[in-house]
C-alpha cells in the first residue's frame, strides 16, 4: 500500500536478514505495520501478527482481508470531505474500516487525511493507483492476526521476532504519533530482548546498545526536481 514511511523499496533486503533469526512456526510481529509493506512478504508458514495504533487502518486491513467487503473505489471529493468531517466529529456515521479506506485511498501520499484529497491530476489517477496497490496485497495478507493499540500493548507469543518501524525520530508526520516517547520505546525493546525475543528496528539512529546490521543510502524524491538521500538502517538489540 502506498504509505508514508513505506519500506516497500528495502523489504527485499531487510526481510531475509531478519528471517534468518526464526523458524517457520515462530511468530513474526510487525509492531508498527502501517501499509503492511513488510509483513505481506513474510511467508505464511510463520505466525504473522500485525499491529498499529491507527484503529481505522487496522479496521480497514482486517475487514478487507477477512470478509467479502467491496469498498467503493470511486472516492469523490464530496464523499471524502463527508467522511473526513465525520471522522473529526467522531459521530459514528461511517464504520472505522470505511474511514480508514477513504482516508488512506483518497489522501495524498497515503497520509490519512493529513495529506488532503489526492484525486487525479496531470494524467494520473492517484486513487486508482492506491486501490490497485492495496488489492495486490490482500492475497498475501491472508491469515495475519490483526491487533490495534500502542506497540507496548501487543500480545506477543514466546520466542517471537518483533520488527519495529516506528515514526522516525525528529519527524511528526503521523496524526497518531505526536509525542512518541522514544526512551520508553528503547526500554520496551530492551525488555523484550531480556524476555527471550528477537527485536529489529528500522531507524536512522539508535542508542549505543543497539547494533546496526544493515544500511543503505536511498534517494527519496520530494518532487520531480528535488531529491534527498537518506541512509536507511536496520538495528538489532
Ligand atoms: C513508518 S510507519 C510504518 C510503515 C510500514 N513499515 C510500511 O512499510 O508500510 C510507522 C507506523 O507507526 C504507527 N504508530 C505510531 N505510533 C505508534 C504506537 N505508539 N504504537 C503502534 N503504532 C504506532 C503509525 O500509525 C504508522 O503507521
Amino acid at each position: 500500500m502506498i504509505y508514508l514511511g513505506s519500506k516497500a523499496r528495502i523489504v527485499g533486503e531487510i526481510l531475509p536478514i531478519m528471517l534468518q533469526s526464526i523458524h517457520p512456526g515462530q511468530a513474526f510481529v510487525d509492531a508498527f505495520c502501517g501499509g503492511c509493506n513488510v509483513v505481506q512478504h513474510v511467508p505464511q508458514e510463520y505466525k504473522r501478527i500485525a499491529n498499529d495504533n491507527n484503529r481505522y487502518l487496522i479496521a480497514m486491513w482486517k475487514t478487507i482481508t477477512t470478509t467479502n467487503w467491496n469498498p467503493s473505489t470511486a472516492i469523490s471529493k464530496a464523499y471524502y470531505n463527508n467522511v473526513r468531517e465525520s471522522w473529526h466529529k467522531n459521530d459514528g456515521k461511517y464504520s472505522d474500516a470505511e474511514i480508514g479506506w477513504v482516508g488512506f485511498m483518497g489522501s495524498r501520499n497515503g497520509r490519512f487525511f493529513d495529506g488532503g484529497f489526492s484525486g487525479s491530476t496531470g494524467g494520473r489517477d492517484y486513487i486508482n493507483e492506491s486501490v490497485r496497490n492495496i488489492n495486490k496485497q490482500i492475497g498475501q495478507l491472508q491469515g495475519v492476526e490483526w491487533q490495534t493499540g500502542s506497540y507496548d500493548q501487543i500480545v506477543i507469543p514466546p520466542g517471537s521476532l518483533i520488527y519495529c518501524d516506528p515514526p522516525y525520530k525528529g519527524t511528526t508526520s503521523y496524526s497518531t504519533a505526536r509525542n512518541f516517547d522514544y526512551d520508553h520505546f528503547y526500554d520496551w525493546a530492551r525488555q523484550l530482548k531480556r524476555d527471550g525475543h528477537i527485536v529489529y528496528v528500522s531507524e536512522y539512529n539508535m542508542p549505543g546498545d543497539f547494533s546496526c546490521v544493515w544500511e543503505k543510502s536511498i534517494a527519496n524524491s520530494v518532487n520531480p526536481t528535488k531529491t534527498y538521500t537518506a541512509v536507511e538502517k536496520l538495528w538489532m538489540v
